[in-house]
């Protein structure tokens, strides 16, 4: 199969880290493609000029040691203020665009950011349209990430790619959801596969790929180049490795060696201090842990431990403790049959759209201030 390129960018493969505010950070994009995942978009910028300095915002522009193409997502309402963003991000590295149509939280739709804007099309246009004509000069490709509709009632998807494929914008990605729905029922793919066949421009599938099988049974549905894996990813970066295998070969890797996780997460941990320092990291990287441990046994004796513990030093010692006893009691981890949550049921939506409001949330005020 020809690689895929976003512009000039040829991808490594078609499985992507969806962006996740507050989770897929530097470290944690690293790991996902370390492990298999072939591009990740880094989480929103806000498009706000006089935040642009704030921590925050300038740690989600960092980018240091990352394999490119280094692609920045960008969220806001104004067309003139996005390309503004655009042009901030390209000048601190961002070699590919993606704008955010694609966001349910309330705070951003009240200022018609995120999904929001997919209800208004000439204005969704319009932001598209300055986005790309921003970057064009630099030679840096816009892409955009949205749902598919505003509601049941109106999906328009399928008449707004056509409208970001004239305006220039060169990749869509699509979730299998309209705003309405914020995380709730099931994704569905048709939209998708009406999108793909709408455009030449590739089309991302994205929402509740949580498998191998399940990337192999989106991809072939819909036709579309690449798959988007966010929340499945939590904890399990490997997963875009076993995604690959299944898709190369039609067999399953084992699940991976409980040394190799432990490995894995204190790499990740250290990884995660640099980029925030100790008393940040320490408590933001907690989230992280739970996820790894969540399907393991004592994995909510570890969570709840993790939560009254305050140092790195502590944090990563009650960690590798785990690890080492895991590793007493089983070589490999669980088959995923067991860890990985099924695709109707999986994401219980409150948890999920509570998770993503609180580590979105920062940066949502931020846009929505
Ligand atoms: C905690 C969290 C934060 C998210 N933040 C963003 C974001 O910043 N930008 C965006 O386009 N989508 C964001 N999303 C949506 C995901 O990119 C993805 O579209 C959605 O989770 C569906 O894919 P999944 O079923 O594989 O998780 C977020 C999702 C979660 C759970």
């Amino acid at each position: 199969m020809t690689a895929l390129c976003i512009g000039q960018h040829a991808l490594a493969n078609r499985l992507f880290v969806a962006p996740m505010a507050g989770v897929t950070d530097r470290p944690f994009r690293q790991l996902c493609k370390r492990l298999g995942a072939g591009y990740a978009v880094s989480e929103m910028v806000t498009s706000r000029k006089d935040l642009w300095n704030s921590l925050k915002t300038s740690r989600r522009a960092n980018h240091e040691g990352e394999p490119g193409p280094i692609a920045v997502q960008i969220a806001g309402t104004d067309a003139a203020m996005m390309a503004e963003a655009a042009l901030y991000n390209v000048q601190r590295g961002a070699q590919i665009i993606d704008i955010n149509m694609g966001c349910p939280a309330k705070k951003v739709c009240n200022k018609w950011a995120g999904s929001a804007l997919m209800q208004n099309e000439a204005l969704a246009e319009s932001i598209a349209a300055a986005v790309v004509q921003a970057c064009q000069p630099y030679g840096v490709p816009v892409t955009l990430k949205m749902r598919t509709g505003w509601s049941a009632q109106q999906k328009n998807a399928v008449a707004l790619a056509r409208r970001f494929e004239a305006a220039g914008v060169q990749m869509l990605t699509i979730h299998g959801r309209t705003r309405e729905q914020g995380y709730k029922g099931a994704a569905e793919y048709a939209t998708m596969t009406a999108v793909k066949q709408a455009v030449a421009i590739p089309v991302v599938a994205n929402g509740d790929i949580t498998s191998p099988e399940k990337a192999l049974a989106v991809l072939t549905a819909t036709g579309a180049d690449a798959v988007m894996v966010g929340r499945a990813a939590q904890g399990q970066p490997w997963i875009f490795r076993e995604i690959a295998h299944y898709l190369a070969t039609g067999e399953y890797l084992p699940p991976p060696l409980v040394a190799e996780v432990g490995e894995l997460l204190q790499e990740h941990l250290q990884d995660h201090y640099s980029l925030y320092g100790a008393d940040s990291g320490v408590r933001s990287a907690r989230k992280h842990i739970a996820w790894y441990v969540r399907a393991l046994p004592g994995g909510d004796a570890l969570r709840r431990l993790i939560n009254t513990l305050d140092s790195t030093q502590a944090q990563t010692q009650a960690v590798r403790s785990y690890f080492d006893q895991l590793g007493q009691q089983m070589l490999r981890l669980p088959s995923p049959a067991s860890t990985t949550p099924t695709l109707t049921n999986d994401i219980d939506d409150s948890h999920h759209m509570q998770a993503l409001e609180e580590s979105a949330r920062p940066l949502l005020e931020e846009v929505a201030a």
